[in-house]
């Protein structure tokens, strides 16, 4: 190869710093795992936007001077992971109507010093279903899970109009609080907690099944919270949250018997797709061949971590 040529694919890749680069990033703690600055670092040379993306360990205790500081140092938006999705919404001056439904964000736009905060887990999920969108309407689903992402995942199911949605946790009451909650704020009747007793029969008559749990991610890759892979079928869909691994033993216990199944690895893109839409009210999209870039990127990330 020339040595022009390498210049020039070199050029392509970089991103110059310069007195008008946008600055964004992600809050969390801890945050040296986070693919999200690889991930948005990677939209920013796409969509060819002067931008730099970072993450930032902020403590819980300082969170709230965080936040407020975002306007100050000219910031045009972050992230928001593990703990601060719901204790931000304390310290933001607007919150958008989902983000209020669901009860947390993990999202912040700064425009005009004033700070709002936006979700994008629920609008991930769907995107991340391509063509299975249609499997969902009047779909009878079991979700494993009641903890944060199962709250943007329920609110995803109603959107989608599945007919009823069981929910399956370690810690029933959460579960329960979680169905009520479902019924009465997402408008989605036939929501309840699947006890013990029910779950078998539960899953083995779902047409859809998702982990919103972290059982069976890295370094724990043995553990599955089903325990009988009998319950999986052919016609059956299971998702899986988790994208560390890229298939968790969930997913080769249901790939195994028959069911199709996806990872949380395209729900992870696409939510930060929007999170970069909502910052520069564009509305950029991603290419197949951006995709299958991007999972190859991330994955690649994934594995020099292990
Ligand atoms: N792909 C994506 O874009 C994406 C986006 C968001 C989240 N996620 C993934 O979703 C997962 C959950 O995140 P989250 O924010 O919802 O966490 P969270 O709020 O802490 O909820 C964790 C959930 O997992 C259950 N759980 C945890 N350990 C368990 C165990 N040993 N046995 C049984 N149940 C257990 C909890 O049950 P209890 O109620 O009994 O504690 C709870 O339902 C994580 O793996 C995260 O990486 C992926």
């Amino acid at each position: 190869m020339f040595h022009s040529q390498v210049f020039l694919r070199c050029w392509k890749k970089v991103s110059f710093v310069d007195a008008k680069t946008g600055l964004y990033g992600v809050f969390g703690d801890p945050v040296g795992h986070s693919l999200s600055p690889v991930l948005h670092n990677w939209f920013m040379r796409r969509f060819g936007i002067n931008g730099v993306y970072m993450a930032f360990a902020i403590s819980a205790d300082r969170l709230q001077k965080a936040i407020q500081a975002l306007p100050t140092l000219g910031f045009v938006g972050v992230n928001l992971t593990i703990p601060h999705k719901e204790a931000v919404l304390a310290y933001v001056d607007h919150c958008d109507l989902q983000a209020e439904i669901i009860g947390a964000a993990n999202t912040i736009r700064i425009v005009d010093n004033r700070v709002d905060a936006y979700v994008t887990d629920a609008d991930g999920f769907v995107l991340s279903l391509h063509k299975q969108q249609q499997r969902f309407h009047n779909a009878s689903v079991v979700m494993l899970g009641a903890g944060g992402a199962a709250r943007s995942i329920a609110y995803a199911l109603a959107r989608l109009q599945v007919a009823r949605l069981a929910i399956i946790n370690r810690t029933y009451s959460r579960a329960e609080s979680l169905a009520r909650f479902v019924r009465e704020r997402f408008q989605l009747p036939d929501t309840k907690a699947l006890p013990e007793g029910e779950q078998l029969e539960g899953l083995s008559s779902a047409d859809i099944v998702i982990n919103t749990t972290s059982v069976g991610m890295y370094p724990y890759t043995s553990e599955s919270l089903v325990k009988d892979p009998r319950v999986f079928h052919n016609g059956q869909l299971v998702y899986d949250l988790i994208y560390n691994p890229s298939a968790t033993r969930l997913l080769h216990d249901a790939r195994r018997n028959g069911a199709e199944i996806q990872n949380g690895l395209d729900m992870l893109i696409y939510q930060g797709l929007v999170s970069l839409n909502i910052w520069r009210q564009d509305t950029y999209e991603l290419r197949a061949a951006d995709l299958q870039e991007l999972r190859q990127v991330l994955t690649q990330e994934l594995a020099a971590h292990e």
